[in-house]
């Protein structure tokens, strides 16, 4: 993660979302699909709340489509309209501004009944790094309308994006601080790449991620790399090393390249379709 989210950037975040909320209708909020809970902004109820509000599972073709399914459903359950959408393909983007309508039923028919005719509804994107966000704005608005890279609590233009006729963008995401408190949630931020880990190094960071691949995924390392996965997540490592040749000098096996090759391939999508966590399995989390 490129940004520093220190207390001053949260509180410049916090304050550049609450005026952009005051200027939109809608909420769209992007997840990561493959840790849905996980990367989710701790505040963004309390800063969403009294608006309408549509969750995105973003990179949902990285994550189980089960997994998608049950996400979708728990949301659902929670009185959030829902899609499962792939930004960087387009995939799942048609399924939008239905969604977006009946979202903000409410406030469609209020405008109906104040005699307010064909006032388009105002949406802002958000959600924590690297979730999408850009991606988003970028394949729905069908141009480079956002700019990467941005930084949370700069001064920004606040330009509309006009999509069509019944639907406006604010044109920069609200980039908001990922959960930093639960221990668990930062380990599955850090295993999506989302945020830099401090605690754990490459090689701890993948022998995390063995041992929930052979809890709930016990196919994807033999799928892959060929070999039937130990018990041992570090002697899993050795047998990466082993069969993709990462070796250091005097013929020892480079666990630590075995490590980040392993998490690059998890990160893409090569060791399948993968999610690390499901709806009701930890308390506290939801
Ligand atoms: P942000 O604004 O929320 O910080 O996220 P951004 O759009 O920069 O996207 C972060 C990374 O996630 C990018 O990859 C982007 O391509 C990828 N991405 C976004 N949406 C999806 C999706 O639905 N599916 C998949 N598979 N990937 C997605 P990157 O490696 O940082 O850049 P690049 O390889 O695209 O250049």
């Amino acid at each position: 993660m490129n940004v520093q989210w220190y207390p001053g950037h949260m509180t410049k975040a916090r304050r550049a979302m609450q005026e952009d909320m005051k200027l939109v209708d809608l909420l769209i909020e992007l997840v990561d699909a493959r840790a849905p809970l996980s990367s989710r902004n701790p505040d963004i109820d309390q800063l969403g709340k009294q608006k309408a509000r549509l969750i995105l599972l973003n990179k949902a073709d990285l994550a189980d489509a089960k997994g998608n399914e049950r996400w979708t459903a728990w949301f659902q359950a929670q009185g959030f309209h829902v899609l499962q959408v792939n930004a960087r393909e387009g995939t799942g983007l048609k399924a939008i501004n239905s969604a977006v309508a009946s979202a903000c039923q409410e406030k469609l028919e209020r405008d109906r009944r104040r005699g307010i005719q064909n006032r388009p509804v105002r949406a802002m994107v958000a959600g924590i790094p690297n979730v999408g966000k850009s991606t988003f704005i970028n394949s729905f608005a069908g141009r480079a309308a956002a700019k990467t890279g941005n930084k949370p609590g700069v001064t920004r233009g606040n330009q509309w994006i006009r999509l069509n006729k019944s639907l406006e963008l604010l044109d920069t995401p609200g980039i908001l601080w990922p959960k930093f408190e639960d221990q668990t949630a930062g380990l599955r931020l850090a295993l999506l790449g989302s945020v830099k880990d401090d605690i754990l190094n490459t090689s701890e960071l993948a022998a995390e991620l063995v041992k929930a691949l052979k809890k709930d995924y016990p196919q994807a390392i033999p799928a892959r790399y060929g070999f039937e996965q130990p018990n041992d997540p570090y002697q899993t490592l050795e047998e990466v090393a082993r069969v993709r040749k990462c070796m250091q000098k005097g013929g020892v096996y480079d666990t630590e390249k075995a490590a980040a090759m392993l998490l690059d391939d998890f990160r893409s999508g090569k060791l399948g379709r993968i999610t690390l966590e499901m709806p009701g399995e930890k308390e506290g989390a939801e």
